[in-house]
């Protein structure tokens, strides 16, 4: 009895959750030692996870959380879940916010009198009933990352007392009346002068990982998906795109409609306003971009229908009809993202030579691994990345050949080796299968889930074969189609369908190692390339005294010059900086790429001549994966310190809130200092 009685205690101090005391109580078994005996210590496992929700939540007595529970969203889908939502938004660039409505078709489980969304830094004015009574409602209290909770009670009176007659049936439609904050985490405001015409201010949004919250009150959590409709508001001259059927021109009234039928989690909600004009490429592709960059992005992304046919042809038809890029200002925090339909994209890639193009595989790919299939919570996110990486390689090899994707494998692991190496390799977060509970799902993003994922695929692919791992993926991605996994799911179906745990091939590829252990398993899949045994041939030469003008390097293509650039060693004099400048002119590279490679010698070489350049692309580009190395190694010094605050200074009011918060942790600046400079 104290045995039993003590361990319930334990647990439930532990997690706060009601529905474990109650398990506890009802399985007079649950101790210990026979958890271990019976094998059950998993059952504890899933158990805590499920009660690790925030602490602020409201107990009621509902059903037991689903096994998957969310620890980043305060929602309770088992009780009350979205199912469709309609917005009715205004865009307004003079005060900087989103006003007017969110109306959410809900459905009810078990008689619950009340549904739980995920708000942070909303302004709510009322939320309404169909009839247009008030619902009463109430906000939790600030959670770290999270935001604050937003319960409405489906009852009008708040009580417990049976529905109302409103939400009979299992169902209820309730309209949140609201706005969003100007400094609203998910949203960008640019004036003119940040945009590529100059002309007209812009606003796009990024909702990844927990930020649709900040823009829209909603269930934030990838393990559940509705459909959604929205009317937007904007200034007649721009136009307004949605990760939805979008328009192809530019209303004459500024009001636009939107549908997206499919379902789809609140991560990946998405708008975007601005001086817009399509390109079609063809019946279902093209791509967004202001009249100054149109066609440069025109010419830059016409392979986009062969991606997309290349494709299908892998694993299987592409489900959301349209699929178009929308090139975004330099500002954008990110390479891409897989908004459904409508991939956002950095302008950075627009290289002028098509070598950037893998960026638009990787969103494509989401299309399936990830918008598709969505891992159920961010502990499992490389359930979206490091499939998607895979599939990128595999778009890329099925249009340029075997030795192009290989190329691109080969800097995707050496880059993962170094992440390794810089976390060291017992460091948890170099597991593929994370645990972010209490922390910001952002602090999870490196490249171990996209590049240790994909290696892992990889292996598999090795030991399974690629004609069968490829039927497995295919029926993988249509058996989960729009619903979300969990990593022991996938296991769970990998088993069953592809590698039995008692296979010479499951020894072989030792997959629980691969998600649960961290560092690199030895077994990794060794890639070759004879291109990139020349470009070392080549820094060999160099290391022994060749000079660069004599290096045989006129054939050299972006992934070759990433190679020469990554294998330099990390010392370089001045001189031999200039030098490697005056033959190759990496300062005035047109290709973002090789920019930041190059930068990364100029910063420990002290190799002033590039300082402005340097400046220049840390002022202008917003995208957190070349910015955050950048000033990591300027902080090292205190003189490279000195400079990286002036520069950010600049900077800064040019980032979006991902970006800046990156840096602001970088740098120890305190958010506070420069929110007079936010609004610029
Ligand atoms: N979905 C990610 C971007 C993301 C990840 C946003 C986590 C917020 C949180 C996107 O698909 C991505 O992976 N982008 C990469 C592309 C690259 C790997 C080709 C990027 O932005 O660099
Ligand atoms: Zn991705």
């Amino acid at each position: 009895m104290s045995a039993i009685y003590l361990c319930g205690k334990v647990i439930s101090s532990l997690c706060h959750c009601a529905s474990v005391v109650r398990l506890l109580s009802a399985f007079p078994y649950f101790r210990l030692p026979i958890m271990r005996s019976l094998n059950l210590l998993p059952l504890l496992g899933i158990l805590l996870i499920t009660c690790n929700q925030p602490m602020n939540q409201t107990e009621t007595t509902a059903a037991p959380e689903t096994v998957s529970h969310d620890p980043h969203s305060f929602s309770k889908p088992g009780e009350a879940v979205v199912k469709h939502l309609d917005l009715d938004l205004t865009v307004d660039f003079d005060k900087r916010i989103l006003s007017g409505k969110a109306t959410l078709d809900i459905e009810i489980k078990n008689n619950a009198t009340q549904v739980i969304l995920d708000t942070r830094d909303l302004d709510i004015e009322k939320v309404t009933f169909e009839d247009g009574s008030e619902a009463k409602f109430e906000l939790g209290s600030e959670t770290k990352h999270l935001g604050k909770s937003l319960t409405i009670f489906l009852n009008e009176s708040g009580s417990s007392s049976p529905l109302l007659g409103r939400g009979a049936g299992g169902e209820a439609k309730i309209t949140i009346h609201y706005s969003t904050a100007p400094n609203a985490a998910a949203l960008q405001w640019l004036t003119p002068a940040q945009t590529a015409g100059k002309k007209f201010p812009f606003l796009f949004t990024q909702s990844q990982a927990i930020l649709a919250r900040t823009w829209v009150p909603i269930q934030d959590s990838p393990g559940i998906r509705f459909t959604y409709s929205a009317t937007v508001k904007v200034p007649k001259e721009l136009m307004a795109l949605m990760s939805a059927e979008n328009p192809q021109q530019k209303s004459t009234d500024g009001i636009y409609h939107f549908n997206m039928p499919q379902p789809i989690p609140a991560y990946l909600l998405a708008l975007s306003v601005g001086d817009l004009e399509f390109h079609s490429f063809d019946n279902r592709t093209g791509v967004y971009a202001e009249p100054v960059t149109i066609e440069k992005a025109a010419y830059e992304f016409a392979d986009l229908p062969k991606m997309v046919d290349a494709a299908e042809k892998l694993y299987g038809p592409y489900a959301w009809g349209q699929y178009d890029l929308i090139i975004l200002p330099p500002s954008f925090p990110f390479g891409g993202m897989e908004n459904p339909r409508l991939t956002f994209a950095t302008p950075t890639i627009l290289a002028g030579d098509r070598s950037l193009t893998s960026l638009v595989a990787h969103e494509l790919a989401h299309s399936w691994s990830g918008n598709l299939v969505t891992n159920a919570t961010w502990n499992d996110f490389w359930m979206n990345e490091g499939f998607t990486v895979y599939f990128e390689n595999r778009i890329m090899e099925a249009l340029y050949g075997k030795e192009f994707a290989d190329m691109q494998r080969i800097l995707g692991q050496e880059g993962m080796k170094e992440t390794i190496k810089e976390l060291g390799d017992t460091n948890a977060d170099t597991r593929l299968k994370l645990d972010l509970n209490g922390r910001d799902p952002d602090d999870g993003v490196s490249d171990i889930a996209y590049e240790k994922g994909n290696n892992l695929l990889m292996v598999i692919e090795r030991e399974i074969g690629r004609e069968k791992f490829d039927a497995f993926l295919k029926n993988y991605f249509s058996k989960h189609a729009f619903s979300t996994i969990t990593t022991e799911q996938f296991l769970e179906y990998y088993r069953s369908n592809l590698v039995s745990d008692s296979s010479d091939e499951a020894k072989r590829i030792d997959i629980m190692k691969w998600i649960y252990e961290p560092g690199l398993p030895d077994n990794y899949v060794k890639i070759t390339s004879s291109r990139f045994a020349e470009v070392d041939r080549q820094v060999e030469a160099w290391k022994h005294g060749s000079a660069p003008s004599k290096l045989a390097t006129q054939k050299f293509t972006t992934n070759e010059w990433l190679r020469f650039l990554n294998t330099l060693p990390d010392s370089i004099s001045i001189d031999q900086m200039k030098a490697l400048d005056d033959a190759f002119h990496f300062t005035s590279s047109g290709n973002s790429e090789i920019l930041f490679a190059w930068f990364e010698h100029v910063i420990p070489s002290k190799y002033v001549s590039a300082y402005a350049s340097l400046e220049k692309f840390l002022v202008n580009v917003g995208r957190r994966k070349f910015v955050k190395p950048l000033f990591s190694a300027l902080a090292k010094t205190d003189e490279g310190k000195k400079m990286a605050k002036d520069i950010y200074s600049k900077a800064r009011p040019n980032y979006h809130s991902v970006t800046a918060n990156t840096v602001d942790e970088i740098l120890e600046e305190l958010p506070q200092r420069h929110k007079d400079t936010e609004k610029h």
